[in-house]
């Protein structure tokens, strides 16, 4: 798949204002009570990053790293686990940082995973939503932004493992 352009969507600022606010809602939701961040690698990196900063919560942060078969710019529904959390959740407030929600079988599946492990409650947070292309029902209690129904990279996001470096997000064009 060869990238044509990408064509720039949301800057910098943009991002950071908006993350800004996330961590101001969820910080006043856990206020003083411990939360467990958990980012799932690679694309959520960046966003779990720059948000952890901003919660004044307590935060723990673990990593997990999921795969959904299937290549190029669709998931196939198949999720499989490829690095699980170092740690249990049992008794833990856990907040899963995604990087964006499209069909939402990952995160179905994850969530579903998650949660038999007993945490004390479990929520999900996302950068990104694209609510077009749902196939799967998922609940989703933060979201940074509703996107339209195009493929994006940047601030964590790739193509082909390509773009996630770019500090801005933008639509990937690609080459018929
Ligand atoms: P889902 O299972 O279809 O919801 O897929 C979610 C995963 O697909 C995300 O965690 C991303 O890794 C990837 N993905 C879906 N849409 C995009 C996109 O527009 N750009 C980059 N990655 C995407
Ligand atoms: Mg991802």
């Amino acid at each position: 798949m060869k990238v044509k352009k990408i064509e720039k969507f949301l800057s910098e600022d943009v991002i950071e204002s908006r993350i800004k606010e996330l961590a101001a809602k969820i910080s006043s939701l856990y206020g003083n009570e411990p939360v467990c961040l958990v980012c799932i690698l690679k694309g959520s990196a960046f966003f779990t990053c720059e948000l952890a900063k901003r919660i004044t919560s307590p935060v723990e942060i673990e990593f997990m790293s999921v795969s959904s078969y299937g290549s190029g710019t669709s998931s196939s529904g198949v999720v499989r686990i490829v690095q699980d959390l170092g740690c249990s959740i049992e008794g833990k407030h856990v907040l899963v940082i995604e990087d964006i929600i499209d069909s939402g079988r990952t995160l179905s599946y994850l969530m579903q995973n998650l949660k038999t492990r007993n945490p004390k409650s479990l929520r999900l947070c996302t950068l990104l939503d694209k609510p077009d292309r749902r196939q799967v029902d998922v609940r989703v209690d933060f979201v940074g932004f509703v996107i339209p129904d195009e493929y994006v990279v940047g601030f964590g996001l790739d193509i082909d493992q390509q773009y996630r470096n770019l500090p801005y997000i933008g639509f990937a064009k690609i080459e018929e």
